[in-house]
């Protein structure tokens, strides 16, 4: 495996891939890398020729009083994991290579209206826009044929494919799994975060949207009914201070009277300083 750490070098490297008749597949990251990661990476190397994986914490989609200095890394660590998942190359710019004259200086954004303000846009009202515009940057750096997201993050995935659609990228976006805990905690870099008494807490998450799905499963169509479970079950844990917890078409993102058809479930909590999330989709 190579490690990139200018645009040049990677697009070097995926022009000499495409020259061999290898499709290439890119896995977007933030590092500190969990089995939710290895798995898009597992799934990009079995389905594509070339695996492009990029490890940046992204600037752009933090706001100023959020956790980016204290963001988890471990390079050497997530090289090895990469190598071993079979990963080509393993691109790792730093902030003067993607955003020469600083972030904040960063004249163009993509922004997908609408999507990028509900759930985690009411209280990160401008993380979205960060996301979109570093994705379509690494788009035009990397140019692969599939891009590989985790349905961990549902909101990103949703508002990438809309960006990818509304704005004509020749890419391919697939969306795979949560990968979980034992206990059900979906697997998170934010994860080291926890004190072990939040760890031990954390998983009411899924609890909470285990057992509202298995009520709707059951016949329970009140949406309302579902969200005042949902916030009751984890504003009662010990340590969870809840953000959101909605019920919502899962392609508008919008919220739900009556469960008729599929719906997301979507659910954000704070435990000490990490700000965890998970979603469950529900077919009734
Ligand atoms: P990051 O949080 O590092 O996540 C990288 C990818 O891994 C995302 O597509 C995310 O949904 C996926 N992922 C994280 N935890 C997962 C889990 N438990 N199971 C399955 N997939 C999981 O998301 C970002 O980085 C950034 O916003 C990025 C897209 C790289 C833009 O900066």
């Amino acid at each position: 495996m190579r490690v990139a750490r200018t645009v040049a070098e990677v697009r070097a490297a995926v022009a000499e891939a495409r020259a061999r008749g290898a499709t290439i597949g890119f896995v977007p990251t933030m590092g500190y890398f969990h089995e939710g990661h290895l798995s898009l990476m597992r799934q990009s190397v079995a389905e594509n020729g070339f695996t492009v994986v990029s490890l940046y914490v992204n600037p752009l989609q933090f706001a100023p009083t959020e956790d980016l200095a204290q963001y988890p890394r471990d390079f050497e660590r997530d090289r090895r994991l990469a190598a071993e998942a079979g990963v080509d190359v393993l691109f790792a710019p730093d902030d003067a290579e993607m955003y020469p004259d600083g972030p904040q200086a960063q004249r163009t954004v993509v922004s997908v209206r609408g999507l990028n303000a509900v759930l985690c846009g009411r209280s990160r009202p401008t993380h979205f826009d960060g996301v979109t515009t570093v994705v379509t940057k690494l788009f035009h750096i990397v140019a692969p044929d599939r891009a590989y997201f985790g349905q961990k993050d549902y909101q990103q995935a949703l508002i990438i494919r809309r960006m990818v659609r509304d704005l004509n990228f020749p890419v391919e976006i697939r969306v795979a799994p949560i990968v979980r805990e034992p206990d059900g905690l979906a697997m998170s870099s934010r994860n080291a975060y926890l004190t072990p008494e939040q760890r031990a807490a954390a998983p009411v998450l899924h609890r909470a949207l285990s057992e509202a799905a298995a009520r709707i499963r059951a016949g329970e169509r009140d949406a309302g009914r579902v969200r005042a479970f949902l916030r009751e079950t984890i504003s009662a844990a010990p340590h969870a201070r809840l953000d959101y917890a909605e019920v919502v078409d899962p392609d508008t993102l919008e919220d739900v009277d009556t469960i008729q058809g599929p719906v997301l479930l979507a659910v954000a909590a704070y435990f000490g300083r990490a700000r965890l999330i998970d979603n469950m989709l529900v077919s009734p």
